[in-house]
C-alpha cells in the first residue's frame, strides 16, 4: 500500500509513521512521498532524513483553492498513492479533491469526534469540563471532520491541565493510534 503523507508543520505524526516503518511495524504500508504546502515545514526534514521523497506545493502560488487542489492531485497521483494520510495538513480541501480520493483519504483529529470539530479542540474540551479527550482517525469526506470514524484513543483530562499539557497528551496518543490504523488498513484488518 503506497502511502503519501500531507503535512504543513512539525510532522510529529509523520515521524511516528516513519519510526514504525523503519522498525518494520507498518504492515504492508510504505510511505513513498511527503507533500507539504509550506517550504519551512519541519516534517520535510524528517522525511529527507528517512530518505523519503518530498514535494513542496505552496498554495500561495495558486489563485484559488480549486487550482491548488488540482495541482495537489497531480503531485499525489505521480506517487501512485493508494492511501493519502493527512498529518497536520492545514488546508481545507475541495469536494473535487475529497471525491477524487474517496475511501483513500484519512485524517487524525485531536478530539473524540463527533465532539469538537474544527480548531481549538483542547481549549473547548477543558472549558466544557470534560474528564476525557483524545484523538480520532477518520475517513475524510466533504464535510469537515465528519467522515466515518475508524478508531479513537482516549486520554484523561486532569484538573490542573492547560491547553498545552492536554495537547501534548493527545499528541502522544496520536503517535501510536495513527500508525496502528495505517498498518491495519494495509493489512485489510480495517475495511477501506
Ligand atoms: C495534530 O494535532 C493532529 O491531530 C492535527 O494536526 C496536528 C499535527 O501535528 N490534525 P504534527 O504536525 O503531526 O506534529
Amino acid at each position: 500500500m503506497r502511502v503519501v503523507c500531507l503535512i504543513s508543520g512539525d510532522g510529529s505524526n509523520l515521524q511516528a509513521l516513519i519510526d514504525w516503518q523503519i522498525k518494520g511495524l507498518l504492515g504492508d504500508a510504505e510511505i513513498v512521498g511527503v507533500v507539504s504546502n509550506k517550504a519551512q515545514a519541519f516534517g520535510l526534514e524528517r522525511a529527507k532524513r528517512a530518505n523519503i521523497a518530498t514535494t513542496v506545493l505552496s498554495h500561495e502560488r495558486y489563485p484559488d483553492r480549486c487550482q491548488f487542489d488540482r495541482a495537489l492531485i497531480s503531485v499525489i497521483d505521480n506517487y501512485e498513492a493508494d492511501l493519502i494520510v493527512l498529518a497536520g495538513f492545514m488546508r481545507i480541501l475541495t469536494a473535487q479533491f475529497v471525491n477524487h480520493y474517496a475511501n483513500r483519504l484519512v485524517n487524525v483529529h485531536p478530539s473524540l469526534l463527533p465532539k469538537y470539530k474544527g480548531l481549538n479542540t483542547h481549549r473547548r474540551a477543558i472549558e466544557a469540563g470534560d474528564s476525557a479527550s483524545g484523538a480520532t482517525v477518520h475517513w475524510v469526506t466533504e464535510e469537515l471532520d465528519s467522515g466515518g470514524i475508524i478508531r479513537q484513543a482516549e486520554v484523561p483530562i486532569y484538573a490542573h491541565d492547560s491547553e498545552e499539557s492536554l495537547r501534548q497528551r493527545v499528541l502522544e496518543a496520536e503517535h501510536s493510534l495513527y500508525p496502528a490504523v495505517i498498518r491495519d488498513l494495509s493489512l485489510g484488518v480495517v475495511a477501506c
